[in-house]
């Protein structure tokens, strides 16, 4: 079998308004202070819930950066204008042209739509750039701000997946939330 080819992401990923671009060493506070807010993290799966996980988190993406054959690209978000640094995202690349999305804002960055332009400049760079077939989304069932980004972006419901995973000492159900390249391109053009 012939080896997986290299697929290469162009950092950094410029929207209207923001800049997804690689974390770095200097981003430790604020990544800190992401995992550390409750608010944020009621709704995700995975992920550090405290300071000392986010440390470790930022370790594990900071040695990814340097993988030969990546798969994994967790970003920082910045303002465009500022440079601050007001949330984080990522977008794993699965085996048979697959790319799964996911993103969070600083509480204080909520309800501006910087949400959807995190997901729509994501699920760009996957066909755009990675030349998938299909991005998705996992969302836990009672996240209605991010089942809405989804919606906005462009994916569409595709099944609930109850008792998805264990984590946090609880279960979870999540939806499914999809779109093909055939249909984001049709919808874009
Ligand atoms: C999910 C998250 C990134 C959304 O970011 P955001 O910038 O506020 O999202 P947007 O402004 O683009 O859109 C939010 C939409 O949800 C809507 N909304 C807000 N609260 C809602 C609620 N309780 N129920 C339903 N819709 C809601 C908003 O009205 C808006 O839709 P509209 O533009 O049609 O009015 C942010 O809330 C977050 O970081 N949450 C914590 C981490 C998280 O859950 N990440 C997703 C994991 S799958």
């Amino acid at each position: 079998m012939s080896p997986r080819p290299r697929r290469a992401l162009r950092l950094p990923l410029e929207t209207d308004r923001l800049r997804l671009r690689e974390l770095t060493t200097a981003d430790e506070a604020d990544f800190v202070a992401l995992y550390g807010d409750g608010r944020i993290t009621r709704h995700l799966l995975y992920g550090p819930a405290d300071a000392e996980g986010a440390r470790q988190q930022l370790g594990r993406a900071l040695r990814h950066q340097r993988a030969e054959r990546r798969d994994s690209w967790e970003l920082g978000v910045e303002l465009a204008a500022s440079g601050r640094l007001v949330g984080a995202c990522d977008l794993t690349l699965h085996a048979k042209d697959e790319a799964e999305i996911g993103y969070l804002l600083a509480h204080g960055s909520w309800g501006r739509g910087y949400g959807t332009e995190i997901a729509v400049a994501l699920a760009q760079a996957a066909f755009g750039q990675l030349g998938v077939e299909r991005v998705l989304s996992t969302v836990e069932i009672h996240n209605n701000r991010s089942l809405r980004v989804l919606d906005k972006a462009g994916l569409r419901w595709e099944g609930t997946l109850r008792r998805y995973a264990r984590a946090r000492r609880r279960w979870w159900d999540v939806h499914l939330y999809t779109v093909t390249r055939e249909d984001w391109l049709t919808a874009r053009s």
